[in-house]
């Protein structure tokens, strides 16, 4: 019998490219060639699609990698993608990659692919929408308000006063669609916020002020068994920074994870990993997904950051909290493959 092809989709147009390169290539060097057929789709930062060697994913950079495509790699067209695989894995991160815009693209093209659809994906990338669907769903989120940019450029001063008066400070300015911690900023004074608006909105067209949240914080990974979401072990991050930056999520040996949590009470682990399946549940998610948060000293559990994919490099989350559960990187990334050709199989239309 023919091997799936799966083609690993890695790089991407977002500001989150190298962090895909690192998932991506973890993914490609762990897919059971027993049972798949791996091929590295590398996307540039134009949204172009290379078949790769699989020598050029050991790069260093995504920059390393372009400057190479034309001697080394093959060009292909979206619609060439279909003779090229069967399955997409799609190890892209933020912007066009895990928004909706491949998968939109990949169901134009019949081919199945990880993770949630369209609109999941869109909503798993949309920090101010996804807040309003839990919380009309009853699930705990902070506090926020959505700042446009118009609004800013034009009553600054007054948006200003009205934002520290609502949350006081310490609080959280942050692009609504971004990962990896980027146009994040932890704000501690009135000067400080003018600084945070204005990185946020080097990201998008708007900002999301939250308020601080003082507490454990909490990743979750959920994981579809036979169509059944569930939790896998909690993990409580303490991060060596005021919070967790991308320094911290990446840089080897920079924070440190609880894999379970040593701070948090056995009861309320239980309920937050109740609380992370409705927030998966409740805005689509399937297959997977990694929902963050935060534990409370008055023992309320907030979602901050549902997540429609995760990182997949071999410190990550996910197989961190997978082999509490005896899976090992290839067993997990299969069953993503499994979940995902289940689900396309079913569908009606659109994921
Ligand atoms: N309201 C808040 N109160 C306290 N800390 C916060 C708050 N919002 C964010 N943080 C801190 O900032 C970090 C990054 O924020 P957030 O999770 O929203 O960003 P992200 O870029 O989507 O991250 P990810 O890479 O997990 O997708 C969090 O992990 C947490 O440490
Ligand atoms: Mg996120």
């Amino acid at each position: 019998m023919e091997k799936l092809r799966v083609g690993v989709i890695l790089g991407g147009m977002s500001s989150e490219r190298e962090v895909s390169l690192n998932s991506g290539r973890n993914v490609f060097d762990n897919l059971d060639r027993e049972a798949y057929d791996p091929r590295a789709i590398f996307m540039d930062d134009g949204g172009r699609l290379w078949a790769i060697p699989w020598q050029l994913i050991s790069q260093n950079t995504t920059k390393d990698i372009s400057e190479r495509l034309e001697a080394e790699a093959r060009r292909i067209s979206y619609e060439g993608l279909r003779d090229e695989i069967d399955f997409a894995f799609i190890s892209l991160h933020g912007k066009y990659g895990e928004d909706g815009c491949v998968q939109g693209l990949l169901e134009l093209l019949g081919l199945p692919y990880t993770g949630p659809g369209v609109l999941a994906s869109a909503l798993g990338m949309d920090k101010h929408i996804q807040q309003a669907i839990l919380r009309a769903a009853g699930i705990g989120v902070p506090a926020s308000v959505l700042v446009r940019e118009e609004q800013w450029r034009t009553e600054r001063g007054a948006t200003a006063k009205a934002l520290a008066d609502r949350f006081g400070f310490p609080l959280f300015t942050k692009p609504p669609r971004e990962g990896s911690s980027i146009g994040v900023t932890l704000v501690r004074d009135a000067e400080a916020l003018v600084r945070g608006v204005e990185e946020a909105l080097r990201w998008d067209r708007a900002v999301l002020v939250e308020e601080y949240l003082r507490g454990k914080e909490f990743s979750s990974i959920i994981l579809e068994e036979e169509g059944e979401p569930r939790a896998l072990e909690l993990t409580e991050i303490t991060p060596q920074s005021d919070y967790f930056t991308y320094d911290d999520k990446y840089m080897p040996g920079r924070c440190r994870k609880f894999t379970p949590p040593r701070g948090i009470p056995a009861d309320a682990l239980e309920a937050i990993k109740r609380e992370a399946v409705r927030a998966f549940v409740a805005l689509g998610f399937r297959s997977y997904g990694r929902i963050d948060g935060f534990y409370l000293p008055d023992g309320r559990i907030l979602i901050t950051d549902p997540n429609s994919a995760s990182g997949m490099a071999p410190s990550s989350f996910f197989f961190e909290q997978a082999a509490c559960a005896g899976m090992l990187p290839a067993m997990v990334i299969g069953r993503l493959i499994e979940n995902a050709l289940v689900i396309h199989r079913q569908k009606n239309g659109p994921l």
